[in-house]
């Protein structure tokens, strides 16, 4: 009898303990940090002169894993490049085969498929300045790191623009590999 009415208390205690309100969320046991005061990114803030939450970061900031271009597009630093960047890859066929890909990808329209400065964007007179051949002796005397160069920061003369921002550091590699493992024929 006593066991009874114990267990008919526990199941009422049981059933009110759980009830639903919508005005009283319960308690929480020590939260600590379960509810942020920190500022949500995309609101004000009265912290900040322009009362944004979102701060601009600091000049000079630098992202990770991401090393600045150290130089200019003047002739001086062209010729500085092609003496201080070789490249890191060596010639092996699984990062030829990436080269040709970004290689048809960026560079083919202008300088052609086969590397002949006869891309469908000039011989459709699309584009107007012609693209030097890739598979002569100028560029084959050419150090790598000029064309490194080349590719990040345009030609010289403004006629290539650059493609720093398009194609990774590791893929220009990659490029110059195929172009210096394919384009070997003089014209
Ligand atoms: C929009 C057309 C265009 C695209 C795309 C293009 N190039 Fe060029 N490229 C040119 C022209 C035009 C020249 C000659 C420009 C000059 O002499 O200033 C040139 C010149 C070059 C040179 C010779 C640079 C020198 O110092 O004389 C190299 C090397 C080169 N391109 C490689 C590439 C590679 C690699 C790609 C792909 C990543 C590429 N180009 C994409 C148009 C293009």
């Amino acid at each position: 009898m006593v066991f009874r009415k114990a267990l008919a208390i526990m199941m009422l205690l049981a059933a009110f303990s759980c009830r639903h309100s919508e005005n009283h969320p319960g308690w929480a046991y020590m939260p600590d940090m379960a509810y942020s005061e920190a500022y949500e990114t995309y609101t004000e803030n009265p912290n900040f002169a322009d009362s944004i939450t979102q701060q601009m970061p600091v000049e000079g900031t630098v992202p990770a894993g991401i090393i600045p271009y150290q130089y200019k597009r003047t002739f001086e630093d062209q010729v500085r490049a092609g003496l201080d960047l070789t490249n890191p890859l060596d010639v092996n066929e699984t990062d030829i085969s990436t080269g040709k890909l970004q290689y048809d990808i960026y560079c083919a329209l202008c300088h052609g498929i086969s590397g002949g400065g006869d891309g469908n964007l000039y011989t459709g007179n699309l584009f107007t300045a012609k693209p030097r051949a890739l598979n002569d002796n100028y560029v084959k005397d050419k150090p790598d790191g000029e064309i490194f160069h080349v590719i990040t920061l345009g030609s010289l003369s403004g006629l290539m623009g650059p493609h720093g921002a398009q194609i990774s550091p590791e893929n220009r590699w990659k490029i110059i590999l195929y172009i210096r493992n394919n384009f070997k024929e003089s014209l």
